[in-house]
Order: structure tokens, then C-alpha cells, then sequence
């Protein structure tokens, strides 16, 4: 029977499927809600599927950061260390135009229900325009991203500030004199603190643990390049001396008024962040504790604090969405995630997921990997092992950090013991960047 393959999402992930689905002579076909390539990367000022704000850079550096088929040099040998969300737009929408990728994507289309009818079928509605179509394919590649639906906290008592997710943070205007009040201590809460200072009355960051923040330099080059060049050391060695490089450069969270860390490295997804300690130093962010509950517009902290606050902006991570499936088919929003290499579903031989996983580092060299496995088992050119349903167990059990049991450590990955997993599946010369197939005038 030969295959129909439908990829929801075009961001970097879903590009990157498409592309290697189509070097090996396969019919794929992609859908996106948006009107061009890029996914999170493309921002907008409005609500959208972006979490990116105006200031947004990239936290891994470019040469960690980009595909093996087209890396920053064929794109623009000029980019920065750390591109800005609109280069990283740009980086993606070339690389969709090299591959002649568009003649093969919807957009401007929804995909609201995927129904899984056997191994060969998948019946997948889609709107476009309001007017909703039903079409059918014997596999399906989920690509919709992992870092859209907010995921909210929640507090006793009322507050009648603002109180707004990170998702919809754009810039930082609209906190302009206000007194703000940050929630988290991931690289959304950290970047948007950093925003909110420049302009604000005040501002504040709640942290409800210690969090180690890791700048983006280490002696003049991007960090997570130091961290590639002990690749090799065993993670629990390596742990220790990327702590100790953090003790020696950095210094005690104490030292700036922050909780203190209490967790190996790895254990707590890592924040990256170049200035929210020295903003802390200036004055103009001020380290709070966990908040016990809310009052009107006074926050109280678990340390009894009491201050009012005009807005407050929860930086607190996101869901595993994908509401194009039933619940009882598909629903990994609370975890576990027990997919092989990530990606190979135990019972369901035709569906994939491609860059649903959260690397200590970057997502898409690592879809790239996952895509190109996907692409030669659906081309006769690799198979899955039969033990399938027990590999999948052994990745929950056996994670490569052993991560604190909080909603968003449920899919991480290191990125190099990943990419070297993915690689021992691919042939050595897997490297492929040159678009194979034409370009249609339409
Ligand atoms: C502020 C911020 C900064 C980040 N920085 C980094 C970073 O430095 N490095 C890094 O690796 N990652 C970073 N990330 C994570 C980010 O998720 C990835 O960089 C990357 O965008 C993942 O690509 P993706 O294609 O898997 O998902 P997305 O980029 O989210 O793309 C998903 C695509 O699917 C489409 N889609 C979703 N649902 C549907 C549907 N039902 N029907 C049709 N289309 C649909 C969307 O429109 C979108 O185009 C960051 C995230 C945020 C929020
Ligand atoms: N510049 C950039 O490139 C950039 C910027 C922003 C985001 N990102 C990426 O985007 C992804 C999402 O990042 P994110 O920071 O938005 O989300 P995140 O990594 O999930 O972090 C959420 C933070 O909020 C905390 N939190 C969650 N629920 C809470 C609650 N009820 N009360 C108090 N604290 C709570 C978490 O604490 P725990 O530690 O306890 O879980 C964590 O500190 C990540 O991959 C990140 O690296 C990158």
C-alpha cells in the first residue's frame, strides 16, 4: 500500500520531518494553524501559538543550534553567537525554501481531530477558512509543539491586579511604572524579570526552589560549547565539574539574595541567563520567596512578606498538548511520556512524534536525528526493534537525569547522549543538503 503521510505543524521540527520525509520519495503532505514556517518562532504582537517576546534570543548557542543539512554558515556565516527570534524566523523560512517545502504545506490550517483507525489509517479533520475537510492517511507525524498551552498556578484568595502567563507577554511596555511581581524560575521567568526592570516601578521574582543560573559566556565563549567539549566525561563527573566552574564564576545564590540550590546539575532543568544576577546586584530585581496566597492586590510571601503589586506575570511552563486527539488515545499532559527514542509510540506503528522532548540544549539538531530515523523506517530502510513496548519503559525508568517530580521534567533529554542515541540508528553518511526534490511553479 503506498503511504499518505500527514505532518501537523511546520515550526522547526515539523520542517525538518517534511523535508526528510520527501528526500526519500515519500508523499507528505504538512498543516499549520499559521501562515508560514517557523512555528514559536515567528512573533507577533497579538496572541498566537509564539511564546517569543520583541527581546526573545535563542539560549543555545548557533553551532549547537542548528541542522546538519543546513547550518548557519550555508544560511548566513554573520549570525550571532546567540541569534534573536526573528533571525531564528528567517533561519527556518530559508531552510523551507532550499528544501522546496512549501509547495507541500497547508497553512492557514487547523487540524482539530486525528482518528486513529488502524495501522495503515489515520482519518485526520482539518478546518481551514471555517470550512472543515476530512481526509485520510496511512501515517501521522505530530510536530504542534510543546510550548504554547500555559499551564497556570494557582493560589488561594482573590487578586484583583493583572495577572497574566508569559505566553502572552510580548514586550515590556504595558509594565511600564508598575510594581511587578515575576512567578518561576525557568528562562522565561528570568528573561521576562530582566524586560520588566527596565521599565517598571519595581519588580520581583518568586522563586518556589533554588535554580542555578548559568551564564551564556564561560572565558569568552558560549557556554553550552564548554559543556560540548566534556561530552565525553561520564554525566555524573561532568555534573560535578560544571558546578564547581559555577561556584568559582559565578558564586553562591545566596550571594545575590536568591534561594539556595539544592539539587545536582540536571536535576532541575537548567536556566540560562546572563543579567538577571546582575539586575538583582543593581537593585532593580528583587529576589521573593514562594507566594502563600493573595488579596486583592497584596501578594503574601511564605516567609510572611506582605506587598501589593500591580501586575503579576506567571512564567509558569506549559502543557504536553495535543487536542487533536481523544483523551483515551493520546494525553500525555500530566506525564509519564514513554515513547521510544522520544518519538516511536509502543502500540502505534503509524504514528511519530518529532521534537516533543527537552533537551539541555537545543530541540531541533535533535528532531532532525528523530526525523530522518522516522522517514527510513517509513521508506523500508530501517526497522524498529520488536522489544519496543520495553524500551519505552526502560527510557522512564532509566531518564538520563533523574529529575524532581514537577509537571515539566517529564520529556528531558541531554543532548549529546541523545544525539548519540538517535545517531547509532542512522548510516554515517546521513548528512543530506541537497534539496531532492523540484521545485513546483504554482
Ligand atoms: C520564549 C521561548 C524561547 C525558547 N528558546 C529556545 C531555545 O533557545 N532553544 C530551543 O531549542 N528551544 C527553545 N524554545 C522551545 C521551542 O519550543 C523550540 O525552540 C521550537 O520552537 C520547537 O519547535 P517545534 O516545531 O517542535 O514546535 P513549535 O515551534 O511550537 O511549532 C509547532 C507548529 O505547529 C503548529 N500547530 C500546532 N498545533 C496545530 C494544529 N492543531 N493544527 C495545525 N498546526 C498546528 C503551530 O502553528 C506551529 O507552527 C523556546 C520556547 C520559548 C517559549
Ligand atoms: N531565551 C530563551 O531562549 C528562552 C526564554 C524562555 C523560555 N525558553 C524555553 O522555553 C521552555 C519553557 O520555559 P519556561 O520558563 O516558560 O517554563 P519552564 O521551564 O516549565 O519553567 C517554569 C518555572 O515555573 C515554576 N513553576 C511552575 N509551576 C509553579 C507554581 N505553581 N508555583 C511556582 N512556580 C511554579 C517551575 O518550577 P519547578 O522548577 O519547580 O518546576 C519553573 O521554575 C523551556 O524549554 C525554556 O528553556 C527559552
Amino acid at each position: 500500500m503506498s503511504k499518505k503521510i500527514a505532518v501537523i505543524g511546520v515550526g522547526p521540527s515539523g520542517i525538518t520531518a517534511l523535508k526528510n520525509l520527501l528526500d526519500l520519495g515519500l508523499n507528505a503532505i504538512a498543516f499549520d494553524r499559521n501562515q508560514d514556517v517557523g512555528g514559536n518562532w515567528i512573533f507577533s504582537e497579538n496572541e498566537s501559538h509564539s511564546s517569543v517576546f520583541d527581546t526573545t534570543h535563542i539560549i543555545s548557542s548557533k553551532t549547537l543550534s542548528q541542522y546538519a543539512d543546513f547550518t548557519f554558515d550555508d544560511f548566513d556565516p554573520q549570525t550571532a553567537d546567540y541569534p534573536s527570534h526573528d533571525e531564528l524566523r528567517r533561519y527556518f523560512q530559508a531552510y523551507a525554501h532550499k528544501f522546496h517545502l512549501y509547495q507541500h504545506i497547508r497553512f492557514n490550517t487547523l487540524v482539530i481531530h486525528c482518528e486513529r483507525v488502524n495501522d495503515q489509517e489515520w482519518v485526520v479533520t482539518t478546518e481551514t477558512d471555517g470550512i472543515q475537510k476530512t481526509e485520510s492517511f496511512t501515517d501521522l507525524v505530530v510536530c504542534n509543539g510543546h510550548h504554547w498551552n500555559p499551564r497556570w498556578p494557582q493560589y488561594p484568595g482573590d487578586y484583583t491586579g493583572e495577572f497574566v502567563h508569559s505566553h502572552s507577554f510580548k514586550k515590556a511596555d504595558p509594565f511600564k511604572d508598575k510594581r511587578v511581581l515575576v512567578i518561576g524560575g525557568g528562562n522565561s521567568a528570568c528573561d521576562v524579570a530582566v524586560e520588566t526592570s527596565r521599565v517598571s516601578k519595581m519588580t520581583a521574582i518568586s522563586w518556589r526552589r533554588g535554580y542555578r543560573i548559568i551564564p551564556k559566556f564561560f572565558f569568552g565563549q558560549p557556554s553550552d560549547k564548554i559543556g560540548e567539549k566534556s561530552s565525553w566525561i561520564p554525566l555524573k563527573i561532568r555534573s560535578f565539574f560544571f558546578d564547581l566552574l559555577l561556584k568559582v564564576m559565578v558564586g553562591d545564590n545566596k550571594l545575590y539574595g536568591l534561594r539556595p540550590v539544592e539539587n545536582k546539575f540536571g536535576e532541575i532543568h537548567p536556566t540560562i541567563n546572563d543579567e538577571l544576577l546582575y539586575k538583582i546586584r543593581h537593585g532593580k530585581v528583587k529576589p521573593r520567596m514562594d507566594i502563600n496566597r493573595l488579596s486583592g492586590k497584596k501578594v503574601i510571601f511564605e516567609d510572611g512578606l506582605e506587598e501589593e503589586y500591580d501586575a503579576i506575570i506567571a512564567c509558569t511552563g506549559y502543557y504536553l498538548s495535543h487536542p487533536f486527539f481523544d483523551q483515551d488515545l493520546i494525553d500525555y499532559s500530566k506525564g509519564p511520556v514513554p515513547l521510544y527514542l522520544k518519538m516511536f509510540h509502543p502500540e502505534y506503528k503509524n504514528l511519530y512524534f518529532i521534537g516533543m522532548f527537552q533537551p539541555l540544549g537545543c530541540i531541533w539538531p535533535g528532531a532532525e536525528l528523530q526525523a530522518k530515523i522516522m522517514a527510513r523506517e517509513l521508506a523500508g530502510l530501517w526497522q524498529r526493534p520488536e522489544n519496543i513496548k520495553e524500551l519505552c519503559e526502560l527510557e522512564i525508568k532509566k531518564p538520563h537525569y533523574k529529575q524532581i517530580n514537577t509537571p515539566r521534567h517529564t520529556i528531558t533529554v541531554d543532548f549529546h547522549k541523545f544525539k548519540r542515541d538517535l545517531l547509532k540508528h542512522l548510516p554515517k553518511d546521513y548528512i543530506s543538503k541537497h534539496p531532492k526534490i523540484q521545485k513546483v511553479e504554482i
